[in-house]
């Protein structure tokens, strides 16, 4: 029989994603309107361990929809990793008598809940990451804000960039996925767009390419790095020596973490966070939220994490055949 859940508590874990306080609220609220009493757990596992627990309301959520970061505040913990940290996290969540956690966070931060779970308190993962890198889901909060963030940054150096007539080599992030790269690639309208799922290395292809566009005209000629291959700088310099052409790299780095939150991953991150508060309020435990073919859906924790995906090799060339 299900544990009747009364208390539960919500913490965001790794990255920060622009959407993140969308879900929080989301979380807050539903318990709210289910007759549970909600907690916030500051600084993810690292505030569990530390027991940085706070009483929430629907007013401590007031205010925060269009913003970005986390009002939680987030953090990565090596402690947590351990099965002595699990331990203790459990045993801390039975001392504020929390008996189910909401945590939005990356495939790591799932891990983590996975293990919370199997101690006996309640867990529902949301996922929560700028990178798409989730398996089990087509829609992570923030993504939609970071890859337009990085969108209007690289248009901006797009236009540096014919000025000068210069090769521009933008690197995003993504940690190991391409998605972000890809995204902007399209978007963009890239001459390049470097992948760490499908780059084979051959830098000569590209200098060739770069050559070959110099000589039909072009002024500009934008490669998009992905952060999983990195290294912009040097290649920056490798380029301009091999091709003649001033060349400069470009990190966007964190700015694609931050900002207001778009429309779309307002609105996903508040049905996600309301569907966990709710799995857990009909005590339900070891779930995850997520989007899979146009539907929203909860799945075991360890099934989710077995799971793989992959750049979808038809986006990836039909971005190829647009380059011309
Ligand atoms: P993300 O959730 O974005 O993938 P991380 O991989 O950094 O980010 O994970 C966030 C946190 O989740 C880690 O700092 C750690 O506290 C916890 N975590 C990660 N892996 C595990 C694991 N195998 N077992 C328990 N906790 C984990
Ligand atoms: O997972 C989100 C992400 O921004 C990745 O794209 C990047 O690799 C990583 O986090 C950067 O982490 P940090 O904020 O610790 O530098």
């Amino acid at each position: 029989m299900a544990k009747k859940v009364k208390t539960i508590g919500v913490l965001t874990s790794g990255g920060d994603a622009p959407g993140m306080n969308a879900a929080i609220r989301a979380v807050v609220r539903t318990a709210i309107h289910e007759g549970l009493k909600v907690k916030g757990i500051m600084r993810g596992y690292a505030g569990l361990l530390q027991e940085e627990i706070v009483d929430m309301d629907s007013t401590s959520v007031s205010d925060i929809i269009h913003r970005g970061g986390t009002i939680l505040y987030t953090a990565r913990c090596q402690e947590f990793t351990t099965p002595e940290g699990q331990e203790l996290g459990a045993e801390i969540c039975r001392k504020h008598g929390i008996d189910g956690i909401v945590v939005i966070g990356g495939d790591g931060s799932y891990r983590g809940a996975g293990k919370l779970s199997a101690l006996g308190i309640n867990t529902v993962g949301v996922p929560g990451t700028i990178d798409l890198d989730i398996a089990c889901t087509d829609y992570t909060i923030g993504f939609d804000t970071a890859v337009n963030t990085a969108m209007e940054a690289i248009d901006k150096v797009r236009d540096t960039s014919t000025s000068h007539e210069r090769c521009s080599i933008i690197e995003v992030m993504g940690r190991r996925a391409g998605y972000i790269a890809l995204w902007c690639g399209f978007a963009n309208g890239a001459e390049e767009i470097l992948l760490p799922e499908r780059y084979d290395g051959d830098e000569q292809a590209i200098i060739n390419r770069i050559i070959e566009n110099r000589k039909r005209g072009k002024k500009h000629n934008i490669i998009i790095n992905a952060e999983g291959i990195g290294h912009s700088a040097s290649m920056a310099r490798r380029i301009e020596a091999a091709t003649g052409i001033e060349t400069r790299a470009t990190i966007l780095g964190h700015m694609q973490r931050g900002g207001s939150p778009t429309c779309k991953d307002r609105v996903y991150a508040s049905i996600m966070g309301a569907k966990a508060a709710l799995l857990l309020a009909e005590g339900k435990s070891n779930r995850v939220v997520a989007y899979r073919n146009g539907q929203y859906v909860d799945l075991d924790i360890q099934e989710a994490l077995n799971m793989t995906k992959d750049i979808p090799e038809d986006q990836y060339e039909i971005s190829k055949m647009l380059i011309r």
